[in-house]
């Protein structure tokens, strides 16, 4: 059984993976409106697997016989200056969710709940891949700066991106 603190700050995760989710989604429709359909189908891609962290977190309240809360989602932004400034917005997404995984463990330890720990040891090993991949591009994007051939490359590249649950990694 979770205890009523653990059970709440579970759930304000729920929303704010369900938040990141939605703020990955505004930023495809910002790229395919900016005809850079490899960006957006990255953005796609990352808005799947936040809402696969979301549910996993569903999944985990139910089965330790917690009460799953659902809350309003906020609106993301819709629109960014350049592609450069929307994938440094998503890098300092990753950073806040980063901070956000790490009081959640700093709670559970608190608690003494060590099947919460255990439980986002999962989250806390993801955020490295997470925040890495965002950062990447974006020292792309400074590399290529107004480089259109370049960014037509990276494009391609990000096109090629597959879900990390498809490709067993
Ligand atoms: Fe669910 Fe991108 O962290």
């Amino acid at each position: 059984m979770i205890s009523k603190e653990m059970e709440k700050a579970l759930n304000d995760q729920i929303n704010a993976e369900f938040f990141s989710a939605y703020l990955y989604l505004a930023m495809a429709a910002y790229f395919e409106d900016e005809n850079l359909s490899g960006c957006a189908h990255w953005m796609e891609l990352q808005y799947q697997e936040e809402s696969e962290h979301g549910m996993k977190i569903y999944k985990y309240i139910n089965d330790r016989g917690g009460r799953v809360q659902l809350n309003a989602i906020e609106k993301p932004q819709e629109k960014w200056e350049n592609p450069l400034a929307a994938f440094e917005a998503a890098y300092k997404h990753e950073q806040y969710i980063t901070g956000r995984i790490n009081d959640l463990m700093k709670l559970a330890v608190e608690l003494n709940d060590f099947t919460t720990q255990s439980f986002l040891q999962w989250y806390l090993n993801e955020q490295i891949e997470e925040e890495a991949n965002v950062d990447g591009i974006v020292q792309s994007f400074n590399l290529m700066g107004n480089d259109k051939r370049a960014l037509f490359m990276m494009d391609r590249e990000l096109k090629q991106r597959q879900l990390s649950s498809d490709t067993g990694k």
